[in-house]
């Protein structure tokens, strides 16, 4: 009888190496555990031995139970890790190593908000916020930006019905709301609120009723910029631009101001950029923003004397400086939320 234990041992050791799916183990398992298995019908047997052989047969039995469940627990534990490469896909490789988990990051644009912010701290200047949605009198007028001029055509500009529900909560329902169209209101909002010397910057997001293509988006973001104090001059201006540049597109770039018009500041200038560092952009002129000296009406609608006070004024895209600074060609990508594209920037600052 102690034989046929040790055939059932070898039964089970054979049958197992065949095992290759849970339903094969299974039955396995039914043909030698089962009621009705080779090893418990073996177990009976100890019925039929005297009293003196059958704790010499309850020992080896022990031993070949042992045996045969460790078959078993082995078997399963190797079907167990074959079912988890099979969920993990046939070309897995266990011994390749991990995939690197990726944490997330900041938006490409936040990025360059974030260091335009910084340069410009360096220099005493302090952020300022208003609202996106605006009054069409802080977004145009009270910037010198009579009723007539091409900025407030409704092509460019998203206006608020008169009667819509932003209206009705401001309780101002005679006056039109937009969304701003620039950073611009921030400038006269912050003139009104504080008394110069001022120094502020304004990043904030912007609408403009624009077809969406490769350089164009209805929604971006700007930042904006004030400088009032006493004898402010365009010598000022370009030394604060020049240093604001350098410090974000690198030591070798070179500018220029070329006339331009705003209707808030006069003179005004665009300012244009030439780096060796730019990619397919370098050594070219660039125009990369738009700035002047603060209009003396706008100084007076603020009650400031022009002849005491005098500042400069600024803004610029943030998406244009983000395309610059990594050669990125259509403003679409910005807004697309596609990971390829975002997890590239990840690391930037
Ligand atoms: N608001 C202008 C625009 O959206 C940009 C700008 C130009 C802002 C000159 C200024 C400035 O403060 O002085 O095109």
């Amino acid at each position: 009888m102690e034989n046929d234990l040790q055939a059932i041992v070898a039964q089970a050791e054979t049958i197992l190496k065949t095992v290759s799916s849970r339903a094969d183990w299974e039955q396995a398992k039914a043909t030698i555990l089962g009621p009705n298995g080779s090893l418990t019908r073996a177990a009976k047997g100890i019925g039929q031995l005297n009293k003196e052989e059958r704790p010499a047969f309850g020992q080896a039995l022990n031993q070949a139970k042992k045996k045969v469940e460790g078959f078993f627990k082995t078997s399963n534990e190797s079907i167990e890790a074959q079912a988890d490469l099979a969920s993990l896909g046939e070309k897995a490789d266990p011994s390749l190593p991990s995939v690197p988990s990726y944490l997330g990051g900041t938006h490409p644009l936040t990025n360059v908000r974030r260091r335009v912010v910084s340069i410009f701290r360096k220099i005493g200047f302090t952020v300022a916020e208003a609202t996106e949605v605006e009054t069409e009198w802080f977004c145009f007028d009270a910037l010198n930006t009579p009723d007539d001029h091409p900025a407030r055509d409704e092509q460019d500009t998203l206006f608020f019905p008169p009667n819509s529900t932003w209206a009705n909560i401001t309780q101002k329902a005679k006056e039109a709301h937009v969304l701003r169209t620039h950073t611009s209101s921030v400038q006269i909002r912050t003139l009104f609120k504080e008394k110069p010397p001022l120094r502020i910057i304004a990043p904030g997001r912007c609408f403009r009723r624009d077809t969406v293509d490769a350089t164009h988006s209805a929604n971006f973001h700007q930042t904006e910029g004030l400088y009032v104090d006493k004898n402010v001059t365009v010598k000022d201006l370009k030394a604060v631009l020049d240093y604001f540049l350098k410090e974000l597109f690198g030591d070798k770039l070179e500018t220029r101001l070329r006339p331009s018009f705003f209707p808030f500041t006069e003179p005004s200038f665009e300012v244009d950029l030439k780096a060796p560092n730019l990619g397919k952009l370098s050594n070219k002129w660039i125009e990369i923003m738009g700035c002047g000296m603060v209009d003396p009406e706008v100084l007076k609608l603020v009650n400031l004397d022009p002849e005491e006070w005098s500042g400069f004024a600024f803004g610029l895209g943030i998406e244009r400086v983000a395309m610059i600074l990594h050669g990125i060609d259509d403003i679409r990508h910005f807004y697309q939320n596609d990971q390829r594209f975002l997890s590239q920037f990840s690391n930037a600052t």
